[in-house]
């Protein structure tokens, strides 16, 4: 899609009302009565003989019933009005835009780098759905691009960085290579350096007879372009995660996120908020987006995506050179693509809104074959399994979401938006707020049976190490290990019944 920049930033994006902040310890945006309704909808279900009610519309009046293609994971929210639609469309186009590097001859695609990961937010997210691991066979393995690294260093000298909250856990850039690896950088300078992957195959014997080989990688980084990188550097690898529903887990109210921590669990399972710093007002928020919610909101997450993956500035991050760190001056000094006209940065506040309105309004598809004998034998398992402690089925959202759509909705995205240690194999070592390494955020479930019809190469879990539900589900350790034992314990035909039921989601 063309874009002439001057018409979308002559547009209007509808004003965004301001959420109200949650009240202690209950819902500020329900009458009793209200709160009454809600409670009991989203109560745990105990009846696994036919679907329950609005089941099959997984977000609420936002669900999508298009055609199963691989086009699903791209549609509107199906309550969107026409003017929201006007949006989405321009937001899309910029998501798929290739920007390029200053100067060009088409100066409304100016500004990319000098160091980036992609050219286009698309180029990870996948038609919107998850990215694609550089593979498993070394023979065809392709350049990294939706798979990044993040890197952090431990605290020492640096002890009292600025950037930290107070209890923040020091996980601190790495002096010349800042938080993210970029692999690509505009003609002229070098790029960061190069990912390389191991991976080693692990079997694991399930009940019944069958083996189940899990793929373990191991990251280093070749080809550094900027001299040595701290022997001390721990690297976080993360695959692009699939847009749908975003801006509904925005809309969960807080005080419902906050009642799964302290909600009481079987397997002793804690979940743990991660509180983080809003860039725009510096408050302590609670974080919801990106693998270890280190993120507040779409909108921040988005634009971080601009600055670190591809070295565009927006009004919340406004540094031209995007990650480019003190030590890298060559990188500090490249031409950028902001246009005085249309203000200070290179994507100004006008289109960052559009971007922010397509990223919160990605439909959920329905349920398919919810009603189906075995799809719901294999939710009874997912329930007894306990599953649920992580994955929470359903909540209704705030009456004071920021868009009209995403108000009161009953939603089933199987998460409890916090983070819980997942043991050895799956910790990376790397701090996010206060997220530990060992932490990481439990994903929505909603829209994951249609994965590889969006993404035939797509695989699962924060790194892409797991190329079937099963091997993602074999992997939870820490926390999840009770679980994750149950489903080896089950027999070959209740394994495949809860598989099942994921591929119903
Ligand atoms: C280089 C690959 C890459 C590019 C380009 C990219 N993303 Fe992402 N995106 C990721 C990864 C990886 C994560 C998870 C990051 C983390 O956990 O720190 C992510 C997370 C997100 C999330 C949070 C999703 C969730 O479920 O919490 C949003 C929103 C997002 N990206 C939007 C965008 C937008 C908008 C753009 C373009 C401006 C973009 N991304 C460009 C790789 C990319
Ligand atoms: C202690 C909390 C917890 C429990 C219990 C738990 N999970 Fe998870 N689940 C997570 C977290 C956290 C991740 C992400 C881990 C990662 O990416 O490294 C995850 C990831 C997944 C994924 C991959 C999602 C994706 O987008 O890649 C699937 C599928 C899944 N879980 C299913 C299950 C099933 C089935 C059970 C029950 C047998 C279960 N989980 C129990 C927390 C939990």
């Amino acid at each position: 899609m063309k874009l002439a920049l001057a018409a979308v930033l002559a547009a209007s994006v509808h004003a965004v009302a301001a959420a109200a902040p949650a009240a202690p310890g209950g819902r500020d945006d329900l009458t009793p009565e209200d709160q009454k309704r809600v409670t009991a909808i989203t109560a745990p279900t105990s009846d696994f003989s036919k679907v329950e009610s609005f089941e099959t519309m997984q977000a609420g009046a936002t669900t999508t019933n298009k055609l199963i293609n691989a086009d699903i994971f791209s549609q509107p929210s199906a309550n969107m009005s026409f003017e929201g639609r006007q949006e989405f469309i321009v937001g899309n186009g910029l998501f798929r835009k290739d920007w390029v590097s200053a100067p060009s001859s088409t100066q409304a695609s100016d500004g990319l780098g000098p160091l980036f990961n992609a050219r286009s937010c698309q180029a990870c997210h996948t038609k919107d759905g998850r990215g694609t691991v550089p593979g498993f066979d070394p023979l065809e393995r392709t350049d990294a691009v939706a798979l990044l690294l993040r890197l952090a260093v431990p605290e020492g000298a640096d002890r009292g960085h600025p950037k930290l909250g107070a209890d923040e856990i020091a996980a601190l850039p790495e002096p010349v290579y800042g938080v993210q690896l970029q692999n690509f950088a505009v003609a002229g300078l070098p790029a960061e350096g190069r990912m390389e992957i191991e991976y080693e195959a692990v079997p694991v014997a399930l009940r019944g007879g069958e083996t189940a080989t899990l793929m373990k990688p191991t990251y280093r980084i070749e080809n550094l372009g900027y001299g040595p990188m701290r022997a001390d550097t721990q690297i976080s690898p993360r695959l692009a995660p699939p847009m749908i529903g975003l801006g509904l887990l925005e809309s969960i109210h807080e005080s419902d996120i906050l009642a799964n921590v302290g909600a009481d669990k079987r397997d002793g399972i804690v979940g743990k908020a991660n509180w983080v710093t809003d860039a725009r007002t510096g408050a302590r928020v609670l974080g919801r987006f990106n693998l270890k919610a280190g993120q507040p909101t779409v909108e921040q997450q988005s634009a971080a995506a601009f600055s670190n993956d591809m070295g565009l500035s927006t009004p919340l991050f406004p540094k031209h050179s995007g990650e480019c760190t003190p030590a890298q001056t060559k990188c500090l000094d490249m031409p950028h693509g902001a246009q005085p006209r249309f203000g200070p940065e290179e994507v100004p506040g006008k289109l960052m809104d559009f971007v922010t309105i397509y990223s919160t309004n990605l439909a959920v598809p329905m349920r398919r074959d919810a009603d189906d004998a075995r799809v719901l034998a294999g939710k009874k398992l997912f329930y007894e399994a306990n599953c649920v402690a992580c994955h929470v089925p359903k909540y209704v959202t705030s009456r004071n979401a920021k868009q009209p759509e995403h108000r009161f909705q009953l939603i089933w995205p199987y998460t409890d938006m916090l983070v819980h240690d997942m043991g050895d194999d799956l910790a990376d070592g790397v701090s996010d707020g206060m997220a530990t390494g060992r932490e990481w955020r439990t994903p929505p479930l909603w829209g994951i049976g249609l994965t590889k019809t969006v993404n035939p190469n797509a695989t699962w879990l924060h790194d892409g190490r797991a190329r079937t539900l099963l091997e993602a589900v074999l992997w939870h350790g820490g926390a999840a290990k009770p679980a994750r034992d149950r489903v080896v314990d089950m027999t070959p035909e209740e394994r495949a019944d809860l598989i099942r039921f994921l591929e119903s989601l």
